[in-house]
Parts: structure tokens; sequence; C-alpha cells
């Protein structure tokens, strides 16, 4: 029998994700998001984009580039060399591992990394077995990652499904730093699918083939330590729990983290705090949140640091929801070595200083009167002196002699420029969440059994209908009362669920399952006094309200207030008791 708090369980009787193409017996790594599930992670997405691109005061832009990526881009970038795991293959059986994930879960030992020669002799050295038919294995393959396709009909055509939705966004930065405002920093957001062909997904939606990102790339001069330094200084500073490549666990300030070179550029301090407020914004507590840096065999080829952002899960212990890498200028300078197109750009100073450069004049008449017929010879040797080795006299051989020339000949003339612009490549921070690892986590710690019923205490920012609203029983005047209750809500803004389909019992079991935080009940009463019910998720305490105060209730709830504190008349009607869960 299912387990009440098995979250797979619920999502699939809920509607929130279920295994794809279950019919024909489901695909590893593949899922559906479901009716309620995906108004959930529209919600994540719209507060991760309001938190990121919004919030922060910070010029960011969004675009959206194709999935389908010719290999050119995908060489350039280093995936199809880089972007591959360990597999091993049971001679026996042909069931499928990744190597070091088994010999992790077989030994304790983070494997992650290791060549294809230690992990070799790791399983030689422990006699790692399958789990399936027992027999011994080892012949560790490396398997790329990237699902392979063609564009069009010619097979030369090579294309791939993009690992990331980065690399849409740096051949195209130079295109969206043109239609900006031209300056650096410059945030290019991107909310989309990615695949990733992984070897044995068995974890849910911890570990898909195809999954939503939402990430963006961070473009700034690394020289202007100055802008990132006051964006930090102006951040409210949460400390961070980091786990440091070597194994030490710190809790420092972003500021520290810079200061002690813990974290290698501000950036990338300032986007750990705003990912860890943005996880505080869906209700996970500081202390739950760690950034553990990746060590030097663990990290992404393209990265010179990687702070995984992980979170507790009852299910699947500390999960990634997160990568913020530092990818410097890695990306961008390789593009323009393999596109041949210069992807520096042109920032202007906000503080324009004053260049002085020399340069050797002629006096050219002087020359004429002294040298006659080898004048020509002489002026072009002086245009080439150098003007910062030249001195008040030089002596030169030219063709027709040795000749010394002085201040009558020359003078060295300094001028002063001013410089207002230089050109750079721009070093990249990018902040990397998983949209489906968010949307198991926050299910995964917002399920909670009470009374032998599974309730899903969302946050009701992220709940996927802000009220449900029923009549106490099917009747006419109830549901016609509750139609229009429910009309008045929609127009007010808010979204509802209606749901007037069996016992009363059953329908808060499935309003509090689906994580609606309030339920409003329509009974004999309200068609006498225009109030209703309203109930509490969490709690199922009810109180009685005026039909017309809703909306105002309902603003209240979704901005955190509890019901508890609005002060409404408690109604003691306890409900009455639904089936157990799945009612
Ligand atoms: P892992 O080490 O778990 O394979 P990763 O380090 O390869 O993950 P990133 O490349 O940093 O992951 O990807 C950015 C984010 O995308 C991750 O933090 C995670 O939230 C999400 N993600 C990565 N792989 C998967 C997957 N197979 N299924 C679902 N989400 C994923
Ligand atoms: N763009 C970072 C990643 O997906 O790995």
């Amino acid at each position: 029998m299912e387990r009440l708090d098995d979250v797979d369980g619920l999502a699939r009787r809920r509607g929130f994700y279920w295994p794809s193409f279950e019919i024909y017996g489901g695909v590893g790594g593949l899922y559906d998001v479901g009716q309620i599930g995906l108004r959930v992670k529209h919600k994540l997405e719209g507060i991760w984009r309001r938190f990121f691109l919004e919030g922060l005061s910070l010029p960011m832009v969004e675009v959206e580039t194709p999935l389908i990526t010719p290999s050119r881009v995908l060489e350039a970038s280093g995936h199809v060399s880089s972007f591959t795991d360990p597999l091993v293959e049971c001679p026996s059986c042909h069931r499928v591992y990744r190597a070091d994930q088994l010999l992790e879960a077989k030994l304790g030992v983070n494997a992650e990394g290791l060549g294809i020669e230690e992990l070799n002799a790791l399983f030689q050295k422990n006699d790692v077995r399958c789990d399936a038919c027992g027999a011994r294995l080892g012949g560790v393959k490396t398997f790329n990652l990237l699902f392979k396709t063609n564009l069009g009909p010619f097979t030369s055509d090579v294309a791939y499904v993009r690992p990331e939705t980065a690399q849409g966004m740096f051949t195209s930065f130079k295109r969206i730093f043109e239609a900006s405002r031209r300056q650096l920093p410059l945030g290019v957001a991107q909310v989309g699918r990615v695949a990733r062909n992984e070897i044995s997904p068995r974890q849910s939606l911890i570990r898909m083939r195809e999954f939503t990102i939402m990430e963006f790339e961070f473009f700034f001069d690394p020289a202007d330590l100055q802008a990132a330094m006051s964006a930090l200084g102006d951040m409210a500073a949460e400390s961070l729990n980091l786990t440091l490549a070597d194994g030490r666990e710190l809790t420092l300030t972003p500021m520290k983290a810079v200061s002690t070179s813990h974290v290698k550029t501000p950036w990338m301090a300032y986007f750990m705090e705003a990912a860890l407020q943005f996880l505080l914004n869906l209700g996970f507590k500081s202390e739950e949140v760690r950034f553990v840096e990746k060590g030097d065999k663990e990290r992404a080829h393209y990265s010179a640091q990687t702070f995984d952002v992980m979170i507790p899960t009852k299910r699947w212990g500390l999960v990634e929801v997160a990568g913020i890498s530092y990818r410097t200028d890695y990306d961008l300078r390789n593009h323009s070595i393999k596109s041949g197109q210069d992807l520096s750009v042109s920032v202007t100073l906000e503080k324009p200083f004053l260049q002085a450069s020399r340069r050797v004049v002629a006096h050219a008449d002087a020359v004429r009167v002294d040298f006659g017929e080898h004048s020509g010879e002489v002026l072009a040797a002086i245009s080439t002196l150098d003007p910062s080795q030249v001195g008040q006299e030089v002596e030169l051989n030219l063709s027709f002699g040795r000749v010394r020339l002085g201040p009558r000949h020359f003078a060295v003339q300094v001028e002063e420029r001013l410089v207002s612009a230089k050109k750079l490549i721009p070093h990249v921070v990018e902040p990397s969440f998983g949209s489906e690892r968010l949307l198991y986590a926050l299910l995964d710690r917002s399920l909670v059994i009470k009374e032998g019923r599974v309730v899903l205490a969302l946050p009701s920012s992220v709940a996927p209908y802000d009220c449900s609203i029923f009549p106490l029983v099917k009747r006419d005047d109830m549901g016609s009362m509750a139609k229009r209750l429910e009309s008045e809500l929609r127009e007010a803004g808010y979204s509802v669920f209606y749901d007037e389909d069996g016992s009363i019992g059953k329908r808060y079991a499935r309003s509090d399952e689906i994580g609606i935080p309030v339920a409003i009940t329509i009974d004999q009463r309200s068609l006498e006094d225009n109030s209703v019910t309203v109930r509490d998720r969490d709690s199922w305490k009810q109180w009685r309200a005026r039909s017309s105060e809703l909306a105002e209730i309902l603003r209240r709830v979704l901005s955190g207030k509890s019901l508890i504190s609005l002060g409404l008349e408690e109604f003691s009607r306890r409900p009455p008791k639904g089936k157990k869960a799945g009612g």
C-alpha cells in the first residue's frame, strides 16, 4: 500500500506530476507536470522572475533561445568533449549504472569527478556487484549526456538538444548587449527546457532526462570591484553555511566569504546571498540551506568555482536545487575564437582618465637644409624612432654614412588623450536553478500528516489556488451563491478551486492535499445573512466572515498573515471526518 508521506504517490493522485507515457510503461527520467503541479511550477517561476530579475535593482533582461543547438556551438563550449558521466554496464544482465553514484551508494565514498582508471580500481578493489543479478562490475566507460539529432535531412548536420540554456545567451550576448544600455554589469536570464541523457534516472523529479532550468548569466567587468562590493554592501546579509571543497564547514557573511577569498569574486557571493534570500522567501530556513563547493575534479569544465545550493529532503537527503558557478570569460572567449567574431565589448568608464602618449616629430625644414638629397632617408629614419627609447640626440647608420641628429632635427612630443571607454570580454557568474527539483523539495517539505490525513502546507505564495469554494451540500440555492462568490473573487484577481462533488469532508481533504490555504463554505446561514465559513488548511480551524470581506481576507492571507490573526468570529463546527487520504 502507498505510504501517506510518499510525495510521488500524492503527486500522481492529485495531478502534480507522474511518469510520462505511462500507458506504454513509462520512460525513465521523463515526467508530465500535471494540472495542479504546473500551477505551482508557474508560481515558482514567477517568484524567481520577480525576485532575481526585478527585485535586485540590477540590470537584468530575459530572452528565449532554441533547444536545438548546432554541433559547432557545443563543440566550442566544450560540451561535446566534456559533458560526460562515467557509466558501468553489468556484463551479465546489462543493467547500467552511473559509476560514481553506484560507488557512493555502495561504499559511501565521494567518487564524483574521478577518472576512469581510478573508478575501475575502486570497482576491482571493493568487488562491487550488480544490484540486479550479482555479477561483478567493472569496465567503466565515459558516456556523453547530450541528446544528438540532425538538422534537416543531412546526417552531416549534427545538432544536440541543449543541456543548459546558457549557450543561447552566450552566442547572442553581443546582440543583447547592443540592444540594451551597452553597459556592464548585465544579467541575461532564460527559463526553459533542457535535456540530459542521464544514465540511470531513478530519483523522481530529482533526476530527469528533460527538465526546466531557471538561470541567468551575469556579465561583469572583473576589474570593477567597486560595483560588486557596493551591491554586496547594500544587501541584508544573512550568513551563508559553506562547506568548502576541502571539507571545512564555515558560516560566514557574504562579505567575509569574499574578504577571506573563500568565494572567488564578489558577484558570486552576492548571488549566493540572493539565492539564500530567494529560498527563505519560499519558506526554507536559513539553517537548512547549505552551499557546497565543488572540488577541482567535480566542477564542470567551464567553471573556476562552483557552489551547489543544497537543501534537505526526507526521501532523498540533501538535494542540489541550484548551482552557482563562476564561468569567468571561458564561454565568450571560446565562442569568439571558434566563430571568428569579436565578442568583446566596449564599455564607458565611470571615471575617464587622461592617458599620456609620446611621439617623435621631425623638423623637416632643418633636415632638408642639413641633409639635402639624403633628407628623404633621414626623415623616414626619424619616423621609425621609438619615443620611449630616444634621448636628446641619436646616431644612425644610414646608406650614405653615419649621422648624428639632435633637437634641431626632431623633438619628442607628449600628447594627452581622454580615455572614456575600454574593451573587454566580460566575466560571468551564473546561478542556475532546476524548477522541478525545487518543486519536489517544496512538496517534500510541505507534506505533513495530520490525524491520518495528508495536508500540503505550501506557502500561500506558491499554492496552486488561493482558495477553494464549496457549497456545504449540493443544493441549487447554495450552489448559485457559491458560484456568485467564485466569480466575484476571480474578478478581484484570486484563483478559485470550485468543488461540489462528494461529502464536505472529502472536499476539505482534497483541498488540503493540493495545498490550498483557505477553504470557503456556503451553508444554510450563508443564505440568511450572507456570511460564510472560512477554514484554515493547516489548523483546520474555522471562522465566520461576511462574504463581502472575502477578498480582503484573501489579500491578507496571501500576504503572509494567518487567518487566526484576523480577529474573525470563531466557528466551532469541526469539519466532518472524510475518508483518509485520497478521498
Ligand atoms: P547533478 O550533480 O545533480 O547531476 P548538476 O551539477 O549537473 O546536477 P547543474 O548542471 O548545475 O546540475 O544544473 C543546474 C540545476 O539544474 C541543478 O542545480 C538542478 O537543480 C537542475 N538539474 C540538473 N540536472 C537535473 C536533472 N537530471 N533533473 C532535474 N533537475 C536537474
Ligand atoms: N548552466 C549551468 C548548467 O546547467 O550546468
